[in-house]
């Protein structure tokens, strides 16, 4: 393997409660709840595609294209007071020293990420440095799970399909791997992930050994 691509939001850092909780606002402002468990279907979801769920959760027709952009503004804007607020003390267990082992092994880095708010979460946890590629929400058009965002990803390493491994929470990225011609290691439950070639519970319980048994 030559380079390992990591999805951002529940590989490296746990935002999923502050997409919930900005999400939530904007249920309760329309009048109605929106949970966690709803919540854990936006995993991996693109930002519109994520209101058009809530929007159906909530039986809410009839919005235009420009009531629905507001939305999502007012939704990103209290999302971003909460990731603004963020310090590395966040990153998820073991992912800061997985991926500078696998630079330290001479193995490239990239983030795949969904999120258009990928630039701020990696300022603010400090871990820009550590990657050799950033594809994110900014730079692609067809969301997950089109293999579009991970392509770009090997592109810009410089590296094939074959030579990538995938770092994934949201089925969606699992199978955007898949459909790359990558291995996929799932982050997560072996049930809900069963399309990816491994599952870990978090990038604390993965290593070199494992990834060069892929
Ligand atoms: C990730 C998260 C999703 C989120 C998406 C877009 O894939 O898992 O929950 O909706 O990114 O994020 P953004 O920061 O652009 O709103
Ligand atoms: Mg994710």
């Amino acid at each position: 393997m030559k380079a390992c691509i990591f999805d951002l939001d529940g590989v490296i850092v746990d935002t999923a409660i502050y997409h919930y909780q900005a999400w939530k606002r904007l249920a309760n402002e329309m009048g109605f709840d929106f949970t966690e468990e709803q919540n854990e279907h936006l995993k991996g979801v693109s930002r519109m595609a994520s209101l058009e769920y809530i929007l159906s959760w909530g039986k809410i027709v009839g919005k235009t294209d420009a009531e629905k952009a507001e939305m999502a503004t007012r939704k990103n804007k209290w999302y971003n007071e909460m990731i603004n607020q963020m310090t590395p003390a966040e990153i998820l267990p073991g992912a800061r020293e997985f991926v500078q082992s696998c630079r330290d092994a001479g193995i490239k880095t990239a983030i795949g990420s969904a999120s258009k708010n990928t630039p701020t979460i990696l300022n603010k946890l400090q871990l820009a440095r550590l990657f050799d590629a950033v594809v994110d929400g900014n730079s692609v058009t067809n969301p997950k799970p089109d293999p579009e965002v991970f392509l770009k990803g090997a592109i810009a390493l410089g590296v094939t399909p074959e030579d990538c491994v995938v770092f994934e929470d949201a089925v969606a990225g699992v199978e955007a791997a898949k459909n790359g011609g990558m291995k996929a290691v799932g982050i997560g439950s072996k049930e809900t992930l069963s399309k990816a070639d491994l599952v870990v519970s978090g990038l604390d319980k993965f290593s070199l050994e494992m990834l060069n048994n892929l």
